[in-house]
């Protein structure tokens, strides 16, 4: 048989894959994978409970009109208006992250941020594109790209785009005929009012960008699975979208989704804010700890990561190590997420509480991160 060879140009194994290899039955104190731990809102159990006794056979592939409608009424607040037909109801951001890429070409040029969650580097490689990486900031006019990939709150660094920044990719976008694909993963964790939680908040995105956003982090759908994509007709995708999707996806489960609709609802949001809440007092703990040690960091203020700079020059697996072997707190390694990683960590502030206040209570014990 003839395999894609593209394959081969990858890493071994996948970043997360990697390190729950490394942990695997090891008593540790997990700051490494985004993974929630608290447990879904009463009102999304209740909803997934009711619809488990309603029979249902094939759902709309693009998903059920009731969560649809639900996505474009989670919008209107931002001062952003969609019509229904332009929300596609995904299994999760990554997927379709991945998915999307059906729809362009294998010759188009992908620019990526550096660092940057890896799903973006790996599934393009997968299809031998050719990948330009950017450091976060402004565009420069100079490099040329068909594909933008952006994630603001950013993952690994927790760094946010504000509405100037932002304004300036869309423009660079519309200037180079190119796309941009959007992920709005981390969107409820914006705290500052003025910093956008959809690029469709910046004027003439809809012509150029593809938003996906994910119930994983906001709703603790890890397990359970729901996200959403808009592809805006403007952008003259919809259908191309449509017809992959038709072809390729059966849709959520039906009790996934009556679940998303409930976490979408009113009392979803004030349940599911209250974990969010929960996640966000976390960060504080461990920013609270760095701040005490000295040590440099970014993120935690509008996102779940905590983006620190090893210490004693160390590199981020060497650190990784460290932290395991010495301390047994499991972190994720910087040059995991790219290149310009290196020589960073990140902690995430979805581990259980009681973890974090050990983890951060060893670190102050050995005063230093080391
Ligand atoms: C992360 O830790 O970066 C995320 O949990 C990964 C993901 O959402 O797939």
């Amino acid at each position: 048989m003839k395999i894609n060879d593209n394959y081969s140009r990858l890493e071994k194994s996948y970043l997360f894959s990697e390190i729950a290899r490394r942990t695997a039955g090891k008593d540790v104190l997990r700051l490494g994978i985004g993974d929630v731990t608290l447990p879904l809102a009463p009102v999304v159990i209740s909803a997934m409970q009711h619809a488990a006794t309603e029979f249902r056979g094939y759902g709309e592939e693009q998903g059920y009109k009731f969560l649809r409608d639900a996505v474009v009424d989670y919008y209107a607040p931002k001062g952003v208006g969609l019509e229904n037909s332009e929300v596609f109801i995904s299994d999760g951001a990554k997927s379709d992250l991945g998915n999307i890429l059906d729809i362009f070409s294998c010759d188009a040029t992908v620019l990526i941020p550096n660092p940057v969650y890896p799903v973006y580097v790996d599934t393009n490689i997968m299809a031998g594109r050719k990948i330009v990486y950017a450091k976060w900031g402004a565009p420069d006019p100079e490099v040329r790209a068909d594909i933008i990939y952006i994630c603001s709150p950013n993952n690994p660094t927790g760094e946010v785009y504000n509405k100037d920044e932002l304004s300036a990719w869309v423009e660079y976008a519309i200037a180079n005929n190119a796309v941009i694909l959007f992920d709005a993963a981390y969107e409820a964790f914006v705290r500052d009012p003025e910093l956008p939680t959809s690029i469709y908040q910046i004027p003439n995105a809809k012509k150029c960008a593809i938003e996906f956003c994910s119930l994983s982090k906001t709703a603790g759908f890890t397990g359970v699975r729901c996200g959403w994509t808009i592809v805006p007709h403007e952008t003259g995708l919809n259908e191309l979208w449509l017809r992959r999707q038709t072809t390729k996806f059966n849709g959520v489960s039906y009790i996934v989704q009556r679940g998303a609709q409930a976490a979408l609802s009113p009392q979803g949001v004030v349940q599911n804010r209250a974990n969010i809440d929960h996640y966000m007092g976390n960060a504080k703990i461990i920013m609270d700890a760095l701040d005490e040690l000295g040590i440099e960091y970014k993120g935690g203020k509008n996102a779940p990561y905590i983006w620190l700079k090893c210490p004693d020059n160390m590199t981020s697996w060497q650190y990784f190590d460290h932290l395991l072997n010495k301390h047994q707190i499991v972190g994720t390694p910087g040059a995991g997420f790219g290149s310009a990683g290196e020589g960073h960590f990140r902690l995430s502030a979805f581990a259980k509480r009681e973890d974090i206040v050990m983890a951060m209570g060893r670190l102050r014990e050995y005063s230093i991160l080391r």
